[in-house]
């Protein structure tokens, strides 16, 4: 069996293959349901009279507003609708608590402030969150949201916690859906710690639903039940729904965290994109036809995605296991034998790129070494098929430590 693995990959390496799984992008075919967006005409006006052309509307204009807020289940005077980039809108909150603070107490002025990570979690994230100084706490994601005894321990354990920044819809990239009572417990727990505690929720796959999505209550509407909306800002954007990086994000948060997205936002930004933003609302009038073009999405990824787990079904079991996702962007592989970094290496060198061991950990350090990240989305299906056969030899010459 040994030596028909090594043949197998072999045989793949002499393809001199060219495939890169690294980041979850949408395909071109995907792109494709918004090409009406490229010819869009819209009007110089809004529907309440706002010049789009001109500087104004900070907080976008209401048409845009009003559809973020249908999607973050948020009142619309809660909701604003920004430019391209929900991760900027992620910084900037960021900024404004390192800067100003929620209730006076900037971050730059705590001598080691800290944020609870759920992992394995977003690269970015953690870019982020270094860049600021911020210590970062992770705490295991279980299947449907955090491990709640280890969030427990490290509220306990640790003094200056200033926030926790989570995906509740389709983690990236574990594909964990939050339960309506782990985000209960959540709130609970950390509101209880502190009351200038930011529950940042980065819902970037809100609507990114495959066929058999289990629902859950909106992020807004369990905050409000657990009466800690002034400390939570929701994010979302149509990144993967239209354009990347051609689309628009909006940000829902209570009292407390709009006031101060609006304040940072005021010393850097004029106004949003206007005309992109009129350019979508005409595209796609409602969130009832948002949700419908999600599910042309689905209809080209579902595809990938299974071809992605029928393969990793056929892998010896022993080797790891993976999470078989409801929507998103991800499938996570974990390996049972502490074997991330070699597997990515055996496929670089039989030219398939896949995201770096470690990097869904804070500082890169995935203590097991077993978490590797699949990204599905972006090759057609026949690359695909060979990317994961390479994946698939991989692992399995790793794991049985043969020698390539
Ligand atoms: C969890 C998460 N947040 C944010 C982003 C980026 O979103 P945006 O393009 O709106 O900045 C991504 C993209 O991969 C993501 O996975």
């Amino acid at each position: 069996m040994h030596e028909l693995i090594l043949s197998q990959y072999k045989t793949l390496k002499s393809e001199n293959l060219h495939i890169d799984l690294t980041r979850g992008k949408p395909s071109s075919s995907q792109l494709d349901l918004s090409n009406a967006l490229l010819s869009t005409a819209v009007e110089a006006f809004s529907a309440d009279g706002a010049d789009i052309r001109n500087y104004g509307e900070p907080l976008g204009i209401t048409e845009a507003r009003q559809l973020g807020s249908e999607l973050l289940d948020s009142p619309i005077e809660n909701t604003i609708a920004a430019e391209q980039s929900s991760l900027l809108l992620s910084f900037q909150l960021l900024l404004a608590n390192y800067l100003y603070g929620m209730n006076g107490r900037p971050w730059k002025e705590i001598e080691n402030p800290k944020f609870i990570c759920p992992t394995p979690g977003f690269d970015r994230h953690f870019k982020m969150l270094e860049e600021f100084g911020i210590q970062m706490l992770p705490v295991s994601l279980v299947g449907d949201g955090v491990d709640l005894v280890e969030l427990a321990d490290i509220l306990d354990k640790h003094t200056d916690i200033v926030g926790i920044i989570s995906v509740p819809r389709h983690s990236n990239p574990s594909g964990d859906i939050y339960s309506d009572n782990n985000l209960l417990k959540i709130f609970e727990l950390c509101s209880n710690y502190s009351k200038d505690l930011v529950f940042l929720f980065d819902h970037a796959y809100l609507i990114h639903d495959l066929s058999s999505a289990p629902q859950q209550s909106s992020t807004w509407s369990l905050a409000e039940q657990a009466n800690v909306i002034d400390q939570t800002a929701i994010l979302t954007s149509f990144s993967k729904v239209t354009f990347g990086g051609g689309g628009l994000s909006f940000f829902a948060g209570g009292e407390s965290t709009l006031a101060l997205i609006k304040k940072i936002r005021a010393s850097m930004i004029i106004c949003p994109d206007k005309v992109n933003q009129l350019r979508h609302v005409t595209f796609f009038q409602n969130k009832e036809n948002v949700i419908n073009h999600m599910k042309k999405h689905a209809a080209l990824i579902q595809p990938k995605f299974e071809l992605t787990i029928s393969i990793l079904d056929q892998m010896p079991q022993e080797c790891g296991n993976f999470s078989n996702p409801t929507g998103g962007y991800f499938i996570t592989y974990k390996t049972t034998k502490p074997i991330a970094t070699k597997v990515i290496d055996i496929c670089k060198q039989a030219g398939v790129l896949i995201t770096p061991a470690g990097a869904t950990f804070p500082y890169g350090l995935d203590p097991d070494d077993s978490i590797i990240r699949l990204a599905p989305t972006f090759v057609e299906a026949e690359e695909l098929e060979k990317a994961m056969q390479v994946f698939s030899t991989a692992v399995q010459i790793a794991h049985f430590d043969l020698e390539v």
